[in-house]
């Protein structure tokens, strides 16, 4: 009997558990047995582990977070650790793990494949910042539910003639923002990979000002690199406005998917399963335009995601 391990790795994302749903059941259509590690890469240390079957993922499909649990493993990074994962992989006879992560499961994966060990890897963090493919899973429904946020403080700041700072997630990519940015009519938007020019913030308020619109929107990628309360003070200062700040933080990695990731999330793990069946050995799932293709593990590591600048532009001439 052939068997299939599935683990989450990393922050949680929305539509992980449909990817877990599509994993599981294409797989015991093709009469594999299939496991799930519990808690990302430490449960395959820990051996962590509990056959599946077709009522394991019943009910699933649209709910946030992951049935299987997910950890950032820090033993996994030690060769140790991965030799630790690996007895696991030996004693159980898995001729194939699929990770559902992000950045961080892509390298550990691909360290891990280097023992031996037939490994793909379905592309799911909210801050989409994994090059090699144009969306992650549980990017959309962070989009929309930050959107959705963004809408409800514009009510209240515009009630007010108030400036609103909000802050959405994004360590090292700006794609949240960017997207909330256009899809909510954000005046300027702060990201970590480019310079924050505060006169620039400023000067966009000040024009919105002199055409008697006294509320603005600025949406700031956690990353960006400044400090809240200091860019609130420099705007508040420079242009007699009040400002206040939202943090949204992890609402963003809650609630139920969008059929956006429910789909993409179906469609991976599908392919992923199909792939596995043909023989094929360490890819990366990923979807470019509107085609799901697999990337050698190896070389999806080395993609690093752009932002795009056309969206930035948007953003600056629409405001
Ligand atoms: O899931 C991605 C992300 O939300 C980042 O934007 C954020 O910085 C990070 O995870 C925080 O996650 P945690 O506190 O769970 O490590």
């Amino acid at each position: 009997m052939r068997k299939i391990g599935i683990l989450t790795s990393g922050g949680d994302a929305p539509g992980m558990n449909a990817a877990i749903r599509a994993i599981v059941r294409s797989a015991l259509n093709l009469n594999y047995e299939v496991y799930g590690i519990e808690y990302g890469y430490d449960g395959l240390i820990g051996c962590d582990l509990k056959k599946m079957n077709i009522n394991s993922v019943a009910d699933i499909i649209h709910r946030g977070g992951t049935i299987l649990k997910t950890a950032r493993s820090e033993e996994f990074r030690t060769e140790e650790g991965r030799k630790k994962a690996l007895n696991t992989v030996n004693e159980f006879g898995l001729n194939a793990i699929v990770v559902i992560g992000g950045d961080g499961s892509l390298k550990g994966a691909k360290e891990f494949a280097k023992l031996g060990v037939n490994i793909f890897v379905l592309p799911a963090t909210i801050d989409n910042d994994m090059g090699y493919t144009d969306f992650t899973i549980g990017f959309d429904t962070a989009v929309n539910t930050a959107l959705s946020a963004v809408s409800k403080v514009r009510d209240t700041g515009s009630s007010h003639d108030r400036t609103s700072l909000i802050e959405v997630m994004g360590r090292n990519c700006g794609d949240i923002a960017l997207h909330v940015g256009v899809a909510g009519g954000a005046d300027c938007i702060l990201i970590p990979e480019m310079e924050i020019d505060v006169d620039k913030v400023v000067g966009k308020i000040k024009q919105s000002i002199s055409r008697n619109k006294r509320h603005s929107i600025i949406i700031k990628a956690e990353g960006a690199n400044i400090k809240n309360e200091d860019l609130m003070k420099i705007i508040e200062m420079e242009t007699g406005e009040e400002c206040r700040q939202v943090i949204l933080g992890y609402v963003q990695r809650g609630g139920n998917s969008t059929s956006n990731d429910r789909i993409l999330a179906t469609k991976l793990g599908a392919e992923a399963v199909k792939l596995i069946d043909s023989d094929r050995k360490n890819l990366a799932m990923g979807i470019l335009g509107s085609e799901i293709v697999a990337i050698d593990l190896e070389e999806a590591t080395k993609i690093t995601r752009e932002p795009d600048l056309g969206m930035l532009m948007l953003i600056n001439t629409l405001s």
